[in-house]
């Protein structure tokens, strides 16, 4: 998938993470981090300068994330190369690293960090060279952006500069419009990094070389052959520590235009005529501009109450911490998408994502048309089941095409029978947690996997008309399915209706 992309790492820069304390620096950015030194991916003269609000030394920034680092590596099975942490690595990684102590929203936080970033760039030549990343709440990003214009270090004059955006970006149009429209006052498109972190799975980037590194899928993947898509990203954590965020976010805008959309896009989006960033974003931006505006007859809310997850009994939603006893936020959504284009129009795409669910299972189904003519009237056969082409995004990525073939024996039986296709049985995936191609791909000046402008505001535009219509219309009957369920009967209802059903999680 590499054709187009850029190769190879710039050869120098600093990387500053605003929320240097925070969790994600922890759990994610760090680790990724380690890994890409581990396979000596990082660019060859590199410096990491931490900002947060907490008086804390270089040293005791360096060990707090050495021990947590330390904790992850024992406890996360695949996504580091051994269940030791690296010590020559980390000292090394740990050597680049310095801490300033600042206040988001002071000035003279930023005069700090010039001066810092001065003295390691006359250090360590780094040519200018800086990645910010913005691993912050979210209310920090445009006064974060507008703060770096004003202390003249979002200006690329003498290297490059890049500001990477986390999630959420906005909670609605107007708001992702009003933060665009901040943030290009003191950037260009060129150099805003927005993150999606499912692009950053591997899976996701392979559903574009299946479909066009291959002349065999792409005659078929139209309203001719295919009868409905079905996305499915279900969880089975609930929302543990995150009531506070969740009860202002929901399912909906914490997974849909995002998440979720990315997995459409990878499906549907026209074949781009070459792999450059700006090709690629823009066949999916057509995409999300295609889609139908989500009404409430099209889509489906739901909260978990209390239940079990295998053999463990887990509280429901409304029993969680942070989260109000009366919550009316929903924790599960399924949709019936329309996507108005040549392509798709009459085409389904039924998309459904839930906390509690019965497994963590990411999949998108393509359910192809039954053959045309029923040619086994007079056998045994009555029925024969559809052809699918599964592509399994987590856990245990692969690909699955399920078809019908004739049971052994004299009388003409029909079975559903399966190739299967598992990335482990081919390839040894390298040790990952999910940032290693995000931040690789920003040092790299590649902006394919992440989003633009008129994506973001072009999914949010989707979905906006059903935030509007649920933000007004409080849910009747939540909590409306139990934990470890596959969602609530609703749900079922909205497949039914079309005649059609939901495939089991897992
Ligand atoms: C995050 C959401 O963006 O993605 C979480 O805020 C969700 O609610 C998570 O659990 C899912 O990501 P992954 O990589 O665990 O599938």
């Amino acid at each position: 998938m590499t054709g187009g992309k850029r190769q190879g790492c710039t050869t120098c820069c600093a990387l500053v993470i605003f929320g240097a304390g925070g969790d994600l620096t922890k759990r994610l950015i760090t680790p990724a981090l380690y890994n890409l030194a581990k396979q000596n991916l990082l660019p060859e003269r590199f410096a990491i300068v931490g900002i947060d609000h907490n008086e804390r030394t270089t040293d005791d920034w360096r060990s707090g994330l050495h021990d947590f680092l330390e904790q992850t590596v024992q406890s996360r099975k695949g996504e580091f190369e051994a269940k030791q942490i690296d010590e020559k690595v980390w000292g090394e990684l740990a050597g680049k690293m310095t801490y300033i102590a600042g206040d988001f929203l002071e000035a003279q936080t930023y005069s700090k960090l010039r001066d810092c970033l001065k003295q390691i760039d006359s250090k360590q030549k780094l040519e200018g060279n800086a990645v910010f990343y913005l691993a912050v709440a979210d209310r920090f990003f445009a006064p974060i952006v507008d703060a770096l214009g004003q202390a003249g270090l979002a200006r690329d004059e003498t290297g490059w500069r890049r500001v990477v955006i986390e999630k959420p970006f906005g909670h609605d149009l107007p708001s992702a419009m009003a933060l665009n429209a901040r943030i290009l006052k003191v950037l260009r498109e060129d150099q805003i990094y927005r993150i999606d972190h499912f692009l950053g799975k591997e899976t996701v980037q392979n559903i574009m070389a299946l479909r066009f590194s291959n002349g065999l899928f792409e005659p078929i993947w139209n309203r001719d052959r295919i009868d409905h898509v079905q996305i499915t990203v279900a969880e089975s954590i609930g929302i543990g520590t995150r009531g506070k965020f969740y009860e202002q976010t929901g399912a909906l805008r914490d997974m849909v235009p995002n998440h979720l959309f990315q997995l459409v896009a990878m499906t549907a989006m026209e074949p781009p005529s070459s792999f450059g960033a700006d090709e690629i974003r823009t066949k999916k931006a057509e995409v999300f501009k295609a889609v139908h505006p989500l009404t409430v007859d099209e889509a489906v809310r739901g909260q978990y109450g209390p239940g079990k997850i295998g053999d463990q009994k887990v509280p429901g939603y409304r029993e969680e911490d942070n989260v109000a006893t009366d919550s009316n936020v929903e924790t599960y959504v399924a949709l019936r998408l329309t996507i108005d284009n040549w392509r798709w129009a009459g085409v389904p795409f039924y998309l459904r994502t839930g906390k509690r669910l019965p497994d963590r299972w990411t999949e998108i189904a393509i359910h192809f048309k039954r053959a045309p003519l029923a040619l086994f009237r007079d056998t045994p056969v009555d029925t024969f089941g559809p052809d699918w082409l599964i592509l399994q995004i987590q856990p245990d990525e692969g690909i699955r095409l399920r078809f019908n073939a004739k049971r052994p024996g004299p009388e003409m039986h029909l079975e559903s029978v399966a190739m299967d296709f598992k990335y482990s049985d081919w390839f040894k995936q390298p040790p990952a947690v999910g940032y290693e191609t995000l931040l690789y791909d920003c040092f790299a000046g590649d902006q394919t996997l992440f989003q633009r402008a008129d994506q973001v505001e072009a999914s949010w535009a989707a979905v906006q008309p059903l935030l509007e219509a649920w933000d007004t219309t409080p849910p009747s009957g939540f909590p409306n399915y139990p934990a470890g369920s596959a969602g609530p009967e609703s749900a079922r209802a909205l497949l039914t209706r079309d005649g059609r059903s939901w495939r089991p999680i897992r």
